[in-house]
């Protein structure tokens, strides 16, 4: 990134905290927080991965914080929101992102499910708890949480994964409810197949042998990819979602709409539409 692109200024002089920013979903609504004019904080947990993202962007004319931690780690989230305060004075927007990926199923040990629900929900909600008081101070804020559609599904060997996605989906609407008072939105948004490097390790880097494979689970027929999210993300931060709180936004490709049949099935009774 080499020169400051403004492309609009909905979040001019505004702050914004997004954690697990310096990769895939996280990184894409950073930087496009940052084009529309936001300082934003970001969290991950490779420092030297962080520390580079942040030196490209501030190369780029940006104004970003990188905070290196583990969102499992309570102190550590106090910190965030501390050291985001410390430098620009207040907080206006949080992208709950970062996630654990441990998915298990039968053989789920205390250790999976402590890991899931710590770095997911629980954080979620630690994050949400530091930066409410200072949202109100400044009159008002918008959080989103990024939940995903294995919130509403079953999913082979996912009982951690999908359970800690669909309490985020519960904690949203409790959340939106009891800071609604206080001019505090909050929704979430479900992301279908989105190809960042979780799927690409999944699919051994070989994007063109499954893409056509997975791409067949979204009504698009294909994975999405992380700016597709970021966008959306934006939308329900910004003042064009005034009026939408403790609501789902799907960002799926037609996922949650395809139902069981499918693709490839429903296209034999396709005689004439
Ligand atoms: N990629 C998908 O297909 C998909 C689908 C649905 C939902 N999601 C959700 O989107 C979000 C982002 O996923 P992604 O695919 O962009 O991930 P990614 O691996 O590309 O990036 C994850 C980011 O989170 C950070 N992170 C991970 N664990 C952390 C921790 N314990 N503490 C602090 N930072 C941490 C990483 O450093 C990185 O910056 C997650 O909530 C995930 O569940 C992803």
């Amino acid at each position: 990134m080499k020169e400051r692109r403004v492309i609009r200024d909905r979040f001019k002089g505004k702050v914004a905290i997004v954690t697990g920013g310096s990769a895939g979903i996280g990184r894409a609504t950073v930087e496009e927080l940052c084009k529309e004019g936001a300082a934003v904080s970001f969290t991950g947990i490779e420092d030297s991965l962080g520390t580079a993202v942040a030196r490209e962007l501030t190369e780029g004319g940006f104004d970003v914080l990188f905070c290196y931690g583990d969102m499992a780690d309570e102190e550590f989230c106090k910190e965030v929101v501390k050291r985001t305060i410390a430098k620009w004075g207040k907080v206006n927007y949080l992208v709950n992102n970062a996630f654990s990926f441990v998915a298990r199923g039968l053989s789920a040990t205390h250790e999976d499910w402590e890991r899931t629900l710590h770095v997911g929900p629980i954080a979620y909600a630690v994050m949400t708890q530091n930066v409410a008081q200072h949202m109100r101070e400044a009159g008002g804020g918008a959080i989103v949480n990024v939940s995903s559609v294995s919130a509403f599904i079953a999913q082979p060997r996912r009982w951690t994964y999908n359970s800690a996605k669909g309490a985020v989906h519960t904690l949203t609407k409790c959340m939106a409810l009891d800071l609604a008072h206080y001019g505090i939105r909050v929704n979430s948004v479900s992301p279908g197949w989105i190809w960042t490097r979780e799927v690409d390790k999944a699919a051994g880097g070989d994007r063109a042998k499954w893409e056509p494979v997975w791409g067949q689970f979204h009504m698009l027929e294909r994975c999405g990819e992380p700016i597709e999210c970021a966008r959306p993300i934006l939308f329900l931060l910004s003042d064009d979602a005034s009026f939408i709180t403790a609501a789902d936004l799907p960002i799926d490709g037609g996922y949650q709409g395809l139902g069981s049949e499918g693709l490839g099935k429903s296209s034999q009774f396709a005689g004439s539409d």
